[in-house]
C-alpha cells in the first residue's frame, strides 16, 4: 500500500484581504486637486526622460503626517476614538507647495519630492501630537524625524531605462537644481490647506498601491 506522505500543514500569512490580515495605516493631509494636478504634470515631464524611478499615481499623491505601520484592524478603532480631540486641538492653517527635492541627498537620490513652505512648524507640532497619541496606543510605525514632503517617485534598481541608475544623480540634479544659483527649482506654488487629517489604509498590490480613507479628523476652527 502506498505510504501517504505525512505533510506538515503550511503556515501562510493571511491573504491581503483576509478579515484577520493586518492593516497598513498612515495619517495624511489630503491634497487639493490643483496640487495633485501639479504633481501629475511634474511626473509626466520627468517620466518622459526615462529615469529608473517608480512614479506615484498622481491621484494617490498625499502629504504623509505620520506612518503607523502594520497593525491589527481592531487597533484602528482605538485611533478613531483617540485622534479627534488631538487633531481638533490644532487650529486650521494653510501651507503652499514649494521647491523640488530628494532624500537622502543629490549624490544618492532615493525619493523625489515636492516640498512645502508656510507655517510648516504647525504641521510638525500636529505630527508630534498625533505620533505621541499613536505611540501611547501601541503603534510603533516610525520614529524617524519628520520631514514634510509630497513624494513624486521612488528610485528603483531596474536596468533598461533611458537613464542608467549610475547617471541618475546627475540627471536629477540638472532638472531639480538651478545650475546658476545652486537653489532647488520651484514649480508654480499651489495652496495646501491643512483642514483635516485622514486615517488611510494602504493596499499594496501588483498593479500599484491603493489608498482607502478609514476616518476623517477635522482640525479645530479659528486661526487661518
Ligand atoms: P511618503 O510617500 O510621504 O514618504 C503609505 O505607505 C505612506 O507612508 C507612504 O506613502 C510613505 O509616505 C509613508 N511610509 C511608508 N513606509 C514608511 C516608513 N517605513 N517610515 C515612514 N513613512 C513611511
Amino acid at each position: 500500500m502506498p505510504r501517504r506522505a505525512s505533510r506538515q500543514p503550511k503556515i501562510r500569512p493571511p491573504a491581503p484581504d483576509a478579515l484577520d490580515a493586518p492593516w497598513r495605516l498612515f495619517l495624511a493631509v489630503p491634497l487639493p486637486d490643483e496640487v495633485r494636478q501639479l504633481a501629475g504634470e511634474l511626473i509626466t515631464t520627468f517620466s518622459a526622460e526615462g529615469w529608473p524611478v517608480r512614479w506615484v499615481q498622481p491621484e494617490t499623491a498625499h502629504l504623509t503626517l505620520h506612518f503607523l505601520g502594520e497593525t491589527p484592524r481592531e487597533r484602528a478603532e482605538l485611533l478613531r476614538l483617540a485622534l479627534p480631540g488631538v487633531i481638533a486641538a490644532h487650529a486650521r492653517f494653510d501651507l503652499r507647495s514649494a521647491a523640488l527635492g530628494v532624500f537622502p541627498n543629490f549624490r544618492h537620490p532615493r525619493v523625489l519630492w515636492l516640498g512645502l513652505h508656510g507655517p510648516v512648524h504647525r504641521l510638525v507640532a500636529l505630527e508630534q501630537d498625533a505620533g505621541h497619541a499613536a505611540r501611547s496606543l501601541g503603534f510603533t510605525g516610525t520614529d524617524e524625524p519628520y520631514h514634510p514632503h509630497i513624494t513624486l517617485g521612488r528610485v528603483r534598481n531596474d536596468n533598461g531605462e533611458l537613464v542608467r541608475l549610475r547617471d541618475l544623480p546627475e540627471a536629477v540634479k540638472t532638472r531639480l537644481v538651478d545650475a546658476a544659483t545652486g537653489a532647488a527649482i520651484a514649480p508654480p506654488s499651489r495652496p495646501v490647506p491643512v483642514d483635516e487629517v485622514l486615517l488611510m489604509r494602504s493596499h499594496l498590490g501588483k498593479g500599484g498601491t491603493r489608498h482607502e480613507t478609514i476616518a476623517v479628523f477635522p482640525l479645530g476652527g479659528a486661526p487661518k
